[in-house]
């Protein structure tokens, strides 16, 4: 017998903290069309891991991530999350169980900012007091004061403001996976920053399943567990961690996609305390970087400082060695081939 769509959405829910999302050669057939959108996409998404969709436009991007809540149905393939084939529940039902961020804000601007996320809890019959109880609670985590912004309309707000608001409304129902349509797309550069520094403290503290999508490469170095570089009819040109990525692009569509500066994207995904230090005694000058500071913030203020050699101080403060600009090049060079020889125990495993 069938599971209940009850059933079935009441145990994916449970599991708040992600689930495991797999797409099985799903393609996508849009009415009067002769290509295809979506072209066979297969991709395990793990529980709590967040995956950065980035591609040209038109490559279907938001074609595969709506096909997740089912806003688009896919014309084969299958889809499941945490086991249950969700094309077998009810479409509206799922989509109250699915954050979702889209591409364009997309608030209610006829709804009060605390209207606005309430939403999805008043469908799911929440109490008034738990409603408002979560508004307040949502609208402090994204860092907007309920006092001062519960109450405003859309238009009252910012664009970075509203992206919040587009974020915490997402998050509203604790769903276990979140989907999420280039949500920092239509913000200035510092503020998508700010936004971006929010979102990966947020994601350490929630850890939900999240499909992210960029056109923003440096945004995927930044936020994502790992990558899936993709090109027309999204197909997967490389999906793996961004460091991987970096060391080693799969072609050259990928580098394209990389740009200038690979290596200075990589320095700064590598910590301090990875390179090998010199003496303490070498940081005569008193500039200081911690052990947990990227290895493209030491070279920063080697750069800035025009200091021959910087101390390294430990999480207590202590001076634990040096660092100069030759050493993190080392590192940089010692992290590419630690990177190309676990990928070819990966061969080997395989
Ligand atoms: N409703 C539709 N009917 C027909 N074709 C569509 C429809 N929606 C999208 N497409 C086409 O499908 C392809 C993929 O579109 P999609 O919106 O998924 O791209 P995207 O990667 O999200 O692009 P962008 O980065 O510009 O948002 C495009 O060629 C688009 O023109
Ligand atoms: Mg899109």
């Amino acid at each position: 017998m069938p599971e209940s769509t009850d059933t079935a959405l009441t145990q994916i829910a449970s599991r708040t903290d992600g689930a495991r999302i797999v797409l099985d050669r799903v393609s996508k057939v849009y009415p009067g069309q002769d290509a295809p959108a979506v072209e066979e996409f297969s991709m395990v998404a793990e529980p709590g891991e967040l995956i950065m969709f980035v591609g040209p436009s038109g490559c279907g991007k938001t074609t595969t991530m709506k096909m997740i809540n089912r806003i688009i149905e896919p014309s084969s393939g299958s889809i499941t999350i945490d086991g249950r084939d969700i094309l077998s529940l009810d479409p509206s039902e799922l989509r109250r169980h699915i954050g979702y961020v889209i591409q364009q804000i997309g608030l209610f601007p006829h709804m009060t900012i605390a209207e606005n996320i309430a939403v999805v809890p008043k469908l799911l019959g929440w109490t008034k007091q738990r409603t408002a109880d979560r508004v307040d609670e949502l609208l402090q985590t994204v860092q907007l004061d309920p006092g001062t912004f519960a109450h405003r309309y859309p238009r009252q707000l910012s664009g970075g403001q509203q992206q919040r608001v587009g974020v915490a409304r997402a998050l509203a129902a604790d769903p276990p996976v979140m989907l999420m349509d280039e949500p920092f797309g239509a913000t200035d550069p510092i503020t998508r920053e700010k936004l971006q520094a929010e979102f990966l403290r947020l994601q350490e503290s929630i850890g939900k399943t999240i499909i992210f999508v960029t056109h923003d490469f440096d945004e995927a170095i930044r936020l994502g567990d790992r990558i899936a570089v993709l090109s027309e009819r999204s197909q997967i040109e490389q999906f793996d961690t961004p460091a991987a990525i970096l060391a080693e692009p799969a072609n050259d569509y990928v580098r394209s996609f990389i740009g200038q500066g690979a290596a200075l994207k990589r320095l700064a995904l590598i910590p301090v305390e990875t390179a090998v230090l010199g003496a303490a005694s070498a940081a005569v000058d008193h500039h200081r970087i911690a052990t947990d500071d990227s290895l493209r913030d030491a070279l920063d203020l080697l750069i800035v400082t025009g200091a021959p050699a910087i101390g390294v101080v430990d999480r207590s403060g202590t001076l634990v060695g040096s660092l100069t600009v030759e050493r993190i090049s080392t590192a940089l060079g010692a992290d590419a081939t630690a990177l190309a020889a676990t990928r070819s125990d990966e061969g080997r495993l395989a």
